[in-house]
């Protein structure tokens, strides 16, 4: 018998695609969650394959708010699940950012869609499973660059503290993941700056952050060190960075 199912929403991301490997290689089924159906079961195919695991395979619509219930009702047999990771993301140019439609996707595909799909699962959560939130280090102090998506990921980043706070001791396990720069579709063809780590060692990184409990986690650890040095920067310096 497996270990159960972990939820993987965000199906088609490339860090959520490494930490669906990562799990079903350790043994967990894997229900898959995406906008794309083709590419989803493409994926989980992949993933049964590879790792002789089950793999569900569900449509995911992040623009209905009740999407986690009809997740649930097309994935019967689920529950209760071992795990769940958000791994959806959008993240948009800065001259796009007074364009009114992008900005609602945004802020509603970065927040609003990752608290009602957790809060809709989490009924279904096993008390003893875990919560892998993917926030950012956008999040940890504003720039001019990807604000908006960073103010999301900062309340992402909130909303999982305060949920780790209400299950402490007596729920599942909430790890907020605050990743710097992967090599990912996101980051396609972006100067970040600096090279993307490869994410197979993020989904790594991440699965042992959440195997030790912690409730919050820098991905890869060096940008721990980075945020903070950041976050400490008075602001006459920062202000004069293009970053
Ligand atoms: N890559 C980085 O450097 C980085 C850094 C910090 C944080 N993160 C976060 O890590 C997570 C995973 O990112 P990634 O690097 O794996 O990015 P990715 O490969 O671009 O994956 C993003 C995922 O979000 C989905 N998505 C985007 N817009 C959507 C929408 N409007 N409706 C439904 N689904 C939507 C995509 O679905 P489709 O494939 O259907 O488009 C895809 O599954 C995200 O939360 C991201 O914000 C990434």
């Amino acid at each position: 018998m497996g270990k159960g199912y972990v939820a993987i929403l965000g199906a088609t991301s490339t860090v959520g695609r490494a930490l669906a490997a990562h799990y079903a290689r350790e043994g967990f089924d894997i229900l898959l969650a995406g906008r794309q159906e083709d590419e989803v079961h493409r994926v989980g195919q992949d993933l049964a394959t590879r790792y002789r695991c089950s793999v569900r395979a569900v449509h995911l619509d992040s623009d209905s708010f009740d999407y986690p219930q009809a997740l649930l009702a097309s994935a019967s047999g689920v529950a209760p699940l071992r795990g769940v990771v958000w791994a959806l993301g959008t993240m948009h140019a800065a001259a796009a950012e007074a364009d009114a439609a992008l900005l609602r996707t945004s802020t509603w595909v970065n927040f609003g869609a990752a608290v009602a799909a957790v809060e809709g699962l989490l009924p279904h959560v096993a008390p003893s499973g875990f919560i892998v939130l993917l926030s950012s280090v956008a999040g940890e102090r504003g720039r001019a660059r990807n604000y908006i998506y960073g103010a999301s990921k900062a309340a992402l980043t909130t909303y999982g503290a305060g949920l780790n706070h209400r299950f402490a001791g007596h729920g599942p396990r909430v790890t907020v993941v605050q990743l710097g720069v992967v090599d990912s579709q996101m980051t396609w063809g972006m100067d970040a700056g600096m090279p993307g780590a490869d994410p197979e060692e993020v989904a790594a990184g991440i699965a042992r952050a959440v195997a030790k409990g912690r409730s919050r986690a820098h991905v890869p650890k060096r940008w721990g060190l980075i945020m903070f040095v950041l976050r400490l920067l008075p602001e006459a310096i920062f202000n004069r960075l293009r970053i």
